[in-house]
């Protein structure tokens, strides 16, 4: 149970999103059950009920980064007569919103339904093993934004990531001949890349893959009591020698890429397996 602290920030925070809320419930059909959150450059082409841009949202603002398109996008899952909210872009810390912001996705899916969370991001590998284009399911976080005072009462004290879903996960993508790394997902503030000797130190204290996103969105669910599942995409392998700089277009470039086989892992769950996520 989050303490009183996190109960009265959570209640302050909701009451942002009321009329947003109401928006959302208004153009679903069906109960939402799972909420999917894109990261950099992942746009996927799964069929639509509705689309609300981001603007229309009240007290949404629009997203700043490229390769983030701020639409909301209403899925159907006829088969179990679900609702799927995939944001398609999100708020991230280095652009400057605050922490109410970079959670309303969750905040405002949490209150019209949903039980579960799919947080997903375009991630450097860290581990030795990856290579640009995988996908790593998130085993746990390391929390490296600075401190965030409102996030300070939401303690989690384990993996805010579901093992359930990530094994049920994994079992889809070998079905599909999509094979899954898991690891252990470095949240850092960004917006800038890592040093040589920044990527030697976010190994050593266990990183697999490093990304500017996700963790406050996970501690949030999880707080929340959602079930949270995330997923990494790699866009670029990070390297200990110098020399080898990293740009935020050739991540959007390599996401896009890689986005098809996440598509396909989320087509599959809407048709076939949505209820691991019930
Ligand atoms: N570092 C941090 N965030 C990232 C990276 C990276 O190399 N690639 C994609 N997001």
């Amino acid at each position: 149970m989050p303490g009183e602290y996190a109960l009265a920030v959570l209640s302050r925070w909701r009451s942002l999103y009321q009329p947003a809320m109401q928006m959302v419930r208004e153009h679903c059909t069906f109960p939402p059950a799972l909420a999917v959150l894109l990261g950099s450059g992942l746009q996927l082409e799964l069929p639509a009920a509705a689309e609300i841009p981001y603007e229309r949202i009240p007290a949404l603002p629009a997203p700043t980064v490229t390769g983030h398109q701020g639409v909301l996008r209403i899925l159907e899952s006829r088969r179990w007569d679900r609702t799927i909210l995939l944001w398609s872009g999100r708020f991230h810390w280095y652009e400057g919103f605050p922490v109410e912001v970079i959670a309303a996705p969750i905040l405002i899916s949490a209150a019209v339904g949903c039980s579960s969370v799919l947080l997903t991001n375009a991630a450097g590998g860290l581990n030795s093993h990856f290579a640009a284009g995988d996908l790593m399911l998130l085993l746990d976080h390391l929390n490296c934004f600075p401190p965030i005072p409102e996030l300070a009462a939401f303690s989690l004290r384990r993996s805010p990531y579901s093992a359930e879903i990530r094994r049920a996960l994994v079992q889809i993508g070998l079905k599909l001949e999509i094979p899954f790394q898991q690891g252990v997902y470095v949240g850092v503030s960004g917006p800038n890349y890592e040093t040589p000797a920044e990527v030697r130190f976010y190994r050593t204290i266990g990183g697999d893959a490093i990304g500017m996103s996700t963790v406050i969105e996970a501690t949030v669910a999880a707080t929340l009591g959602m079930k949270v599942a995330g997923c990494s995409v790699i866009t670029n392998v990070l390297s200990e020698l110098p020399a080898t700089g990293v740009s935020h277009t050739e991540v959007v470039q390599a996401s896009a890429l890689a986005a098809p086989k996440l598509g396909r892992i989320l087509q599959a769950v809407c048709d076939d397996h949505l209820p691991i996520f019930l």
